[in-house]
C-alpha cells in the first residue's frame, strides 16, 4: 500500500498527516462526472457497470490529493436486489417500483445472494482494487438495516417518515422481521464486498437520528451490532476496520462505540474535541466540516480546517470528512484547497 495513512488513522496508528477522504467525493460536483453519467445515460447504469463504476470512482483521486477511494454505487442497490426495483426520478431522488405495503411482502422477501444478483458490485469492486494498484486503500458500504427500511416503506424520500413509523409503532414485530432480513442481507453483502477486495466497511445510517433514543438502540444500532460481530475481521492477513455512520446520532455516541466498530463517523453539530473527550480512548473519529462551508471562500475553508484539527488536538484518530454528502453545486477549486488545507495544517499534530 503506497498511502496507508487511511488504515493507519482508522486504527489509531500515528500518521505523518491526518488524512481525508469525502463523502460523495465522485459525484455531480465534477464535471467529468457528469460527463460519464451522460455517456452511461443515468445513474443506476453508471452503478450496473463495473467499467463504469470503476471510471467514476477513481475521478476525484486524479485531482485531489484524497487519501482514501470509495466504491462507487448506492445503498439502494439491496432493496433493488429483493425486488423492489429501484429507479430516481430527476429532482426527487430515489423511489421504488414495489415498495413494502403489507406484512406478506415482508415474510415473502428473499435475501439475495450477493455473488449473483449483486454480481455487478463485487465486480465493480475487485475492478476498481486492480485498477488503484495500491494508491489507497478501498472503502465498500452498505446502509443500515433501518435506513433501508424507511427508504422501502416510504417507497422513496420523506420528510415525515410516518409509513415506516406506522409499522414500527403498530407491528413492530414484522418491523423486526423486515430489520433481521435486512441485516441478514447486509452482512452478506459486506462480507462479499471484502472477499472481492474492500478494505474498509463503512455503513450509513442516514436516518438513525430521527427516532427516540430508546426505539434507535432496539431497531437500528442493535442491527448494525448484529452485522459488525458477523463481519469478516481480518482478510488476507489484514485487519478490516468498520465504521459506523450516524447522522445526527451524538447523543448516542458511547453506544455505537460499544458495537465493536473501529471508527464513528459524525456530523457537523458537536465539536469534534467534545466527541473525542467522550470516546476517542475507544475509537477513531471520522468528521467533521459543515459541506455547506465548501459555498465560501478558500480562506473560509481554510479556518474552518483548522478550527477543526485544533479542535480535535495532537494524537492518532482523527480522519478528515464532511459532515454529509458534498453538494453537487461545489466549485472543485475548493475541495482542493479542503484536502490540501488538511494535509497542510495537520502536520503539526503528529
Ligand atoms: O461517497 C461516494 O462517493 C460513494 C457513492 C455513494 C452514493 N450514494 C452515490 C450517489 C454513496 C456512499 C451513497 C450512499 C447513499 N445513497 C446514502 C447514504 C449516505 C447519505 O447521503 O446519507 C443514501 C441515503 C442514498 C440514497 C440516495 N442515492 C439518494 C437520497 C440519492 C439522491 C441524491 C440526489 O441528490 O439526487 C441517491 C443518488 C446518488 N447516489 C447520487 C450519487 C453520486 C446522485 C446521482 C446522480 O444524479 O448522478
Amino acid at each position: 500500500m503506497k498511502n496507508d495513512r487511511f488504515l493507519r488513522a482508522l486504527l489509531r496508528q500515528p500518521v505523518d498527516v491526518t488524512p481525508i477522504w469525502i463523502m460523495r467525493q465522485a459525484g455531480r460536483y465534477l464535471p467529468e462526472y457528469r460527463a460519464t453519467r451522460e455517456r452511461a445515460k443515468n445513474f443506476l447504469t453508471l452503478c450496473k457497470t463495473p467499467e463504469f463504476a470503476c471510471e467514476v470512482t477513481l475521478q476525484p483521486l486524479e485531482r485531489f490529493d484524497l487519501d482514501a477511494a470509495i466504491l462507487f454505487s448506492d445503498i439502494l442497490t439491496i432493496p433493488d436486489a429483493m425486488g423492489l426495483e429501484l429507479y430516481f426520478t430527476e429532482g426527487e431522488g430515489p423511489r421504488f417500483e414495489n415498495p413494502i405495503r403489507t406484512e406478506k411482502q415482508i415474510t415473502n422477501l428473499a435475501i439475495p445472494d450477493p455473488n449473483i444478483e449483486l454480481r455487478y458490485v463485487t465486480d465493480a469492486v475487485s475492478l476498481i482494487r486492480r485498477e488503484l494498484n495500491g494508491k489507497v486503500p478501498l472503502i465498500g458500504f452498505a446502509g443500515s438495516p433501518w435506513t433501508l427500511a424507511t427508504y422501502m416503506v416510504e417507497g422513496g424520500t420523506t420528510k415525515t417518515f410516518s409509513q415506516v413509523k406506522k409499522l414500527l409503532f403498530q407491528q413492530p414485530q414484522s418491523m423486526s422481521i423486515l430489520l433481521d432480513k435486512l441485516a441478514q442481507a447486509v452482512t452478506n453483502y459486506l462480507n462479499a464486498q471484502i472477499a472481492a477486495g474492500a478494505q474498509v466497511i463503512m455503513l450509513f445510517d442516514t436516518w438513525g437520528g430521527i427516532l427516540s433514543t430508546q426505539n434507535y438502540l432496539d431497531f437500528s444500532l442493535n442491527y448494525m451490532q448484529k452485522i459488525v460481530q458477523n463481519l469478516t475481521h481480518e482478510y488476507e492477513g489484514q485487519r478490516i476496520p468498520v465504521i459506523i455512520f450516524t447522522k445526527d446520532g451524538n447523543e448516542w455516541l458511547e453506544n455505537i462505540a460499544n458495537t465493536g466498530c473501529d471508527a464513528i463517523g459524525l456530523d457537523w453539530k458537536l465539536p469534534i474535541g467534545q466527541s473525542r473527550k467522550r470516546v476517542g480512548n475507544q475509537v477513531a473519529l471520522q468528521g467533521n466540516m459543515d459541506p455547506c462551508m465548501l459555498y465560501t471562500s478558500p480562506e473560509q475553508v481554510r479556518k474552518e480546517v483548522a478550527n477543526i484539527l485544533a479542535s480535535f488536538g495532537s494524537g492518532n484518530g482523527h480522519i478528515f470528512n464532511l459532515g454529509h454528502g458534498i453538494h453537487p453545486e461545489i466549485d472543485p477549486e475548493l475541495v482542493k484547497v479542503l484536502v490540501d488545507s488538511v494535509h497542510e495544517l495537520s502536520k503539526k499534530y503528529h
